[in-house]
């Protein structure tokens, strides 16, 4: 941990710092290995060796048949070796879906020839503040170990940890004399506390957050953080940032507090957050208890690198260049005040969305606000279709991390841009006068299309582009992991990787979700998300249709691949697509037969018909899989009440208003969908039914269609649908349902391909 530290400080001050690399502590590796790999406990040999960077070696260890060594300058560095060996050696990986490290050969393959290898970068980055929500809101620590484990091994050193803020802030409140009433007046649900921690809204809708959940989280971010530590990561923790509950101005009629803006369409008892104004004394001092809280809680060392975001989607109070300097000059004082080796990490979003409002010289004058160039650390946020690095000078001088964005609200479908996220990061970082210092990911959600965070992270460790056809061709092979697998299998991951994945159109860089997550409309069905009415950018019947017969082939060949649950993963994957994708066909069949002239109500609901037999088939090709289910997260939401039946129904309010009107009346409708069995089924199919029913009927009455009407029913069937309690409503089953997913397939193959 202090090694990692230490280096840290080395890159960034250009110091030479000789650490002792023998204090680094590596019995986070061997609880790593015992955990996956219990076979093979005593088989691995880690050593601390001299050397700058993170560089590893792995080797056959001497005098000892079958043994292997990892020797490292970090912590991460070895985990990196292992994860090297276990992979080009081993055949193995961990994958989102579960570890199959477990699967490695009884008797070690021999590395011969010790293989080295060396980070381009210091910082491996992971985690949008949102992630937070999008897709962990719920977990268990059993959830968090696999995240970490798969963290660690690919090498990442540098990951977001929020878990558990409310209770420092909390604390702080209450020492600064607000009543806990004044407190709970501005905190927002469980699922969604990462735009309360933004400042985008405040209070929350469906009940205040209950003390036991701050508590339990609270709980969970030690056992995390100390994961973290032992893993050779440094977790980047949150800070003061100046949002505040209302009553602040009550309490401190004096105190410079400004309302920041409006966000999506909230009203402003929800928006409009209080922002206490860092050159005001008062956020110094909250700021000092803050950290001091939080180092008391975690240690004094666990971390000088604080996330800290003001102004995403929430623009400053004031443009004034002196006034931006002022608002950064006041926050870092405060962090240097209270840590005084403490880096200020940004989640460079803003400059994107906000791109009108941040021009040059406001970037420079807030950025400049902290002295140095290595008193920060942007995040690049959405390197991969929108690089704001390359119109600022690099930051003007300060470090960032290039990151890809990729997924938004936890949408599910198929994209990516193999040949961008492996060459742009290195053209970055060889750039004249560069200051990126790092690659990371800061998916939304962190939801499909493996391969492409994969390669990224791999890329850290390769100071050329990765060869992208022998990368896929490994990467096929550990993860569909049985003795001869048949090439159909190569063959379909051919035509994915070189069309769907080989997505150079910067406008449609990021998933790409079925429309029928959509609010149903006649005309105008974008997506919320990337604000995109093209909803397909590939031709189906050359991707998505071979790679799924080819799949489909591959497991005719050989049945030993039904148990490989990543291979059944992707077959419910492409199939999922192919059914989202034929869906856009048929709703523009239907409003092509709305439109016309000898429309009658019946040839309506007929040409509705096929819309529905395609959720209906999806539906039941996802409730084959435990990954694609609505229950799973409602089973992990409700399962943080143990057994309070009220705190239950809270807790699955909050889950299911994420995924569907995200906000009490539908604020950013369907911004975080899911393509997910039940949901389909109990949300989507009613909705479109509705939709469907609505134009038969103003096509019987003569009568012009009316957005505001069906837009209300729509709301309605929202709002009932967020109320329910699971296993009450229609249609609502727990777990997989048991179906043949091989019948499904060939029968959605014979209808839709
Ligand atoms: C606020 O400022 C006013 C006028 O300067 C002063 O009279 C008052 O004492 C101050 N209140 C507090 C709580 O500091
Ligand atoms: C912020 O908004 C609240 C409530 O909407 C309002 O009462 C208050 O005056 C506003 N504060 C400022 C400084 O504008
Ligand atoms: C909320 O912010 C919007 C700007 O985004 C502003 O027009 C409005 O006056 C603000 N409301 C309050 C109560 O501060
Ligand atoms: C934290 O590290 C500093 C030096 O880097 C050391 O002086 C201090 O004692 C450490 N604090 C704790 C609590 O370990
Ligand atoms: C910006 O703020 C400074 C200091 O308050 C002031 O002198 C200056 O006139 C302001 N500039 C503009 C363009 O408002
Ligand atoms: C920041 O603004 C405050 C309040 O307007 C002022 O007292 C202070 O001098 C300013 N600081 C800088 C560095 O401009
Ligand atoms: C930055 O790079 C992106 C992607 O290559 C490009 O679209 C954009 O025009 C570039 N911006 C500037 C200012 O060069
Ligand atoms: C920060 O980096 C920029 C660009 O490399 C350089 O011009 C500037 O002098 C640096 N600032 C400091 C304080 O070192
Ligand atoms: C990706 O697409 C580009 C542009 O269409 C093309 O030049 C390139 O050959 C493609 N790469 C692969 C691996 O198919
Ligand atoms: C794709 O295949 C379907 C079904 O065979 C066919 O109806 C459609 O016209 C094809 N589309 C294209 C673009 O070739
Ligand atoms: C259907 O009609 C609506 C207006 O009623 C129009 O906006 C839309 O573009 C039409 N769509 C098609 C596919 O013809
Ligand atoms: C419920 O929580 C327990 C204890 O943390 C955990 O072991 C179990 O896996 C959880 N179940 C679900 C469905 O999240």
């Amino acid at each position: 941990m202090q090694r990692v530290l230490g280096l840290v400080v080395l890159i960034l001050s250009a110091v030479v710092v000789e650490a002792a690399a023998s204090y680094l502590a590596l019995d986070g590796l061997h609880a790593l290995v015992q955990r996956r790999l219990a076979d093979h406990a005593g088989s691995f040999t880690f050593q601390s060796t001299e050397g700058e960077g993170d560089s590893f070696v792995i080797s056959d260890t001497k005098g000892k048949p079958g043994g292997i060594t990892v020797e490292c300058t970090t912590v991460s560095a070895c985990a990196r070796g292992l994860y090297t060996y276990l992979t080009d050696f081993g055949g193995v990986d961990i994958w989102w879906t579960g570890s199959r490290l477990d699967q490695l050969p009884s008797r070690l393959p021999a590395v011969g020839q010790p293989v080295h290898g060396t980070a381009v970068v210091p910082y491996r980055y992971h985690f949008n503040t949102v992630t937070f929500d999008y897709t962990a809101a719920f977990w268990t620590f059993e959830q968090w170990e696999l995240e970490l484990d798969w963290l660690a091994l690919r090498g990442v050193n540098l990951p977001l940890a929020w878990v558990g803020y409310e209770y420092i802030l909390i604390e702080v409140l209450r020492e600064a004399g607000l009543s806990d009433g004044d407190i709970s007046s501005f905190l927002s649900g469980p699922a969604f506390q990462a735009w309360n921690r933004f400042g985008n809204i405040q209070s929350s809708w469906g009940g205040d957050l209950p003390m036991q959940w701050v508590d339990e989280q609270f709980a969970l971010q030690k056992q995390i953080l100390a994961r973290m530590t032992e893993l050779g990561m440094t977790p980047v923790l949150p800070a003061f940032t100046g949002f505040v509950p209302r009553a602040m101005s009550s309490v401190y009629p004096n105190a410079s507090i400004v309302n920041g803006s409006q966000w999506n369409g909230f009203p402003s008892t929800l928006t409009n957050v209080s922002f206490l104004e860092p050159f005001d004394p008062l956020f110094a001092t909250l700021q000092k208890s803050f950290i001091t809280k939080q180092q008391a809680a975690y240690g004094a060392n666990v971390t000088h690198i604080y996330t800290l975001d003001q102004y995403n989607e929430n623009n400053p109070f004031s443009g004034n260049i002196s006034y931006l300097a002022n608002v950064s000059a006041g926050t870092f004082a405060s962090l240097r005040a209270a840590d005084p080796e403490a880096i200020w990490m940004l989640q460079g979003w803003l400059f994107f969305i906000s791109e009108t409002f941040w021009t040059n010289d406001r970037i420079e004058a807030y950025l400049g606000g902290a002295p140095s160039n290595d008193s920060m650390i942007i995040l690049d946020l959405y390197s991969e279709a929108a690089p704001q690095w390359n119109r600022t000078s690099s930051y003007f001088g300060k470090a960032w991390v290039w990151c890809e964005l990729h997924d938004f609200g936890g949408n599910m479908g198929f994209e990516g841009n193999l040949e961008e996220i492996t060459t742009a990061p290195i053209d970055a970082l060889n750039s004249p006068g560069s200051s990126m210092k790092g690659v990371g990911l800061t998916m939304e959600g962190q939801e499909g299309n493996e391969i492409v965070y994969d390669i990224l992270l791999d890329q850290a460790w390769s100071s050329t582009p990765i060869d992208i056809p022998s990368y896929v061709t490994s990467w096929v092979a550990r993860r569909y992991l049985v003795n001869s697998l048949p090439s159909a299998a190569q063959e379909a991951w051919r035509i994915l990787s070189t069309t769907i994945y080989n997505n150079t159109d910067p406008s449609s860089q990021a998933t790409i979700r079925g429309i029928y997550e959509i609010e149903p409309a006649v005309a105008g069905i974008t997506d919320s998300a990337t604000q995109r009415t093209v909803p397909v950018p590939y031709d189906t019947n050359t991707t998505i249709v071979p790679a799924l017969q080819l799949l489909v082939q591959a497991k005719a060949e050989n049945e030993a691949l039904a148990a490989v649950p990543e291979f059944v993963y992707d077959v419910v994957d492409v199939a999922r697509q192919l059914l989202s994708n034929r869906f856009v066909d048929a709703y523009q069949e239907l409003i092509v037969t709305y439109n016309s002239t000898d429309a009658t109500s019946e040839s309506v609901q007929r040409a509705g018909q096929p819309l529905i037999s395609i959720l209906s088939n999806l539906d039941s090709l996802l409730g084959t899989n435990e990954n694609f289910l609505l229950s799973s997260w409602i089973a992990q939401a409700r399962n943080w009440s143990h057994g309070d039946d009220s705190y239950a129904a809270y807790l699955e309010y909050n889950a299911r208003n994420q995924i569907t009107l995200w906000g009490p009346d539908g604020e950013i409708n369907d911004y975080a969908s899911k393509a997910w069995a039940g949901l389909i089924s109990t949300y989507y199919i009613p909705r479109w039914q509705t939709f469907i029913n609505y134009l038969a009927s103003i096509t019987r009455l003569g009568r012009a269609y009316d957005s505001t009407v069906i837009s209300g029913q729509l709301l309605f069937i929202g709002q009932e649908w967020d109320a329910r309690i699971w296993g009450e409503g229609p249609g609502e089953h727990w777990g997989v349902s048991g179906e043949d997913v091989w019948e499904l397939v060939d029968s959605i193959l014979a209808t839709w391909a």
